[in-house]
């Protein structure tokens, strides 16, 4: 069978670990050439040896995505070494801790962090790899959250914000026939979600699930697979909830 992403350049932020490992799997099994990033050295040393070891190609770069220096320097190294890169998924995230709890006391300085990363990273990030997804008619995939329907907390507001910011995106770098969509997971059985989440917090939110059903990184993966893929040519633009039916009962920290 042909496998979907031969001879495709797919970049993953976040990729140490959870969704983003996932993702890396995911792509690299339908033959992607895979470009991994992070600010977390260790683990994501530990991604792409394990990648490399089942045979998959990576190459791996540490960068922090709230320091808007560190991404124009990134973005311009690998503009020149891939002249086309065809998927960019902006999963990298702050989503536990004060970000999803404390909203009162939140500091003006710490919104700036949360927003640098949630909603303005993917945004300079595109900027600065626009000619390269650019010559490959390439796509843009943000990872919100079920929580930006329901944004109680700075996490939701900065994920609402990155729906919008999907919207501005689509518009703005359609005529360079980039497609840029959004996926907004519901509660997925990652590392951090075990141990940031207590296990009573974590069974609330599932049980608010219309289906009973554990969800786990796959989940979204199979869903970034199809809309990085050429069956989705015509999707632009949207933001795609994967969560079970939660949403609709309200997502609360
Ligand atoms: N797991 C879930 O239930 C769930 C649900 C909805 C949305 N999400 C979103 O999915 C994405 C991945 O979540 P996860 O559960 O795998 O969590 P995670 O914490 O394992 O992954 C987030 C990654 O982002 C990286 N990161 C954080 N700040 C960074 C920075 N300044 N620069 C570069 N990298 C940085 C982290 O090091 C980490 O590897 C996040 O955007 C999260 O908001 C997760």
């Amino acid at each position: 069978m042909t496998k979907r992403f031969s001879n495709r350049i797919v970049l993953i932020t976040g990729a140490a670990g959870g969704m983003g490992k996932a993702f890396a799997k995911s792509f690299a099994e339908e033959g992607a050439a895979l470009v991994l990033t992070d600010v977390d050295e260790a683990g994501l040393e530990q991604t792409t040896a394990e990648l490399k070891s089942q045979g998959f190609t990576c190459s791996s770069y540490v960068v922090d995505l709230a320091v808007a220096r560190e991404v124009k320097d990134f973005t311009v190294q690998i503009c020149k070494r891939y002249p086309e890169l065809d998927v960019l998924i902006n999963n990298a995230g702050l989503a536990y801790g004060e970000v999803a709890t404390g909203l009162v006391d939140i500091s003006q300085e710490k919104w700036l962090i949360y927003l640098s990363v949630n909603t303005v990273a993917p945004l300079l990030l595109a900027q600065g790899l626009r000619t390269s997804l650019a010559a490959a008619k390439g796509v843009v995939l943000n990872i919100s959250s079920m929580a930006s329907y329901v944004p109680g907390t700075a996490y939701g507001v900065t994920k609402a914000a990155l729906n919008a910011m999907t919207f501005a995106m689509a518009g703005a770098f359609g005529s360079d026939n980039i497609r840029v969509n959004a996926i907004a997971p519901g509660v997925m059985e990652t590392e951090a979600v075990k141990m940031q989440m207590s296990a009573a917090t974590h069974m609330r939110i599932q049980a608010q699930q219309m289906l009973n059903l554990n969800g786990t990184p796959d989940d979204i993966a199979k869903l970034a697979l199809f809309l990085a893929s050429d069956d989705a040519r015509f999707i632009t633009n949207e933001t795609i909830l994967c969560d079970a039916g939660n949403r609709i009962r309200g997502w609360r920290p």
